[in-house]
């Protein structure tokens, strides 16, 4: 699929010609280009084409605009990059309790979330019988609306995280956060990433609600590793991206979904950290492995990779970059395992031989062809 963009400075007073051909598409909201490196031109993956004043094939992150430049972003069918082939994984094995007695049993004895008194107001316009929730992983986002009485899921998207453009991985987001925009010093990366999911979550609640017939969400819980949190709450993520990486915020409280912009709901919770790389996704997921009195090892292998061990009251956790360390994200050539991926690499006397996902042309290395391949070089 081709998109072919012609840029008028004169009637845009968001750019300048010091703007790059990557922050103009972020703030037109241009999807299609991969920027596994949040633009630092490391990875070599946001190639455009420009038309026009000249041709040529550059980087997206490192090419200014002009006044009349016209550009093709292509996303190309057999790539396998996760635009094409990305599938977000929404159901699985449901609890079985009710939702309030689920929080209630496990959420407000264990995970020690802050209760605050709901003031008159919040009482009185209170929908009760609805309820959100909403995983917001590095890479996808998943957000259900859910009957409060039955704990049914009764409605739920899901698709990429738009943060993605500022980088594949929690690091690159860091430091795009830290980044102010040259053109725009009020709406640097850190506020660009906020109304991103901000937006992406009031559309999503918004059209769910319609969907099923209800007017406002009471509770709306979020689960998210540090940084997502940090993002969403429009907080500088800047600490954790150095020793001793230390969070400004560990969450676990009530926050007024307005402070930022979140609409149709009446509180939000974000599950507590419990440091910088072990987030609230991990003591959202331990929510059905606290008070076990078994050994149990519970895993959550996303864009980060964490676990946690234990049993009852004492649990050892740990964290790692895993998804696009995997995926060869900072490598030109590198991409999921999907079809086109060199997925195996091996020696045939003197010749070297591989194999391809899908049997099809070569178009990459993916994480398991990229580590065979290193003894080579
Ligand atoms: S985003 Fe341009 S080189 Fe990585």
């Amino acid at each position: 699929m081709q998109q072919r963009i012609t840029i008028n400075l004169n009637t845009d007073s968001k750019t300048t010609d010091k703007t790059t051909i990557l922050e103009y598409c972020r703030s037109h909201g241009i999807a299609g280009i991969e920027t596994p490196c949040g633009g630092k031109g490391t990875c070599g993956k946001c190639k455009v084409t420009v038309t026009k004043p000249y041709y040529k094939d550059v980087l997206a992150c490192q090419t200014k605009i002009c006044d009349g430049m016209e550009i093709i972003v292509e996303r190309k069918e057999s790539t396998g990059t996760k635009e094409d082939s990305m599938v977000v994984l929404t159901n699985g094995e449901n609890v079985s309790e009710k939702i309030n007695e689920h929080v209630n049993e496990h959420v407000n004895s264990n995970v020690v979330l802050k209760e605050e008194t709901a003031n008159e107001s919040e009482k009185v316009e209170s929908n009760e019988d609805t309820l959100a929730a909403c995983d917001i992983g590095t890479t996808t986002v998943v957000c259900y609306l859910i009957d409060k009485e039955t704990g049914q899921i009764i409605s739920t998207r899901s698709g990429a995280n738009p943060q993605r453009s500022f980088g594949a991985d929690v690091l690159s987001r860091i430091d795009a956060a830290a980044r102010a925009d040259d053109n725009d010093k009020a709406n640097g990366g850190l506020q660009m990433m906020q109304t991103q999911i901000v937006s992406l979550l009031n559309g999503w609640i918004s059209e769910m609600l319609t969907e099923c017939g209800r007017t406002k969400v009471s509770r709306f819980s979020v689960a998210g590793n540090t940084v997502m949190c940090h993002l969403l709450m429009g907080i500088s993520p800047e600490k954790l991206g150095k020793a001793p990486f230390m969070p400004d915020e560990y969450f676990g409280r009530k926050f007024n979904p307005l402070d930022i912009g979140l609409e149709n709901c009446q509180i939000m919770i974000i599950f507590p950290a419990v440091s910088g790389f072990v987030g609230g996704d991990i003591t959202a997921g331990m929510m059905e492995t606290v008070n076990c009195n078994e050994l149990t090892l519970y895993l959550d292998i996303g864009t980060n990779g964490e676990m946690a061990l234990g049993k009852g009251d004492r649990y050892v956790c740990c964290a790692t970059a895993a998804g696009p360390a995997f995926e060869g994200a900072q490598i030109e050539l590198g991409m999921p395992a999907a079809k086109g991926a060199v997925d195996k690499v091996w020696l045939e006397g003197r010749r070297i031989k591989y194999s391809v996902i899908g049997n099809d042309r070569p178009v990459g290395l993916c994480g398991s062809g990229l580590s065979m391949r290193l003894p080579f070089f």
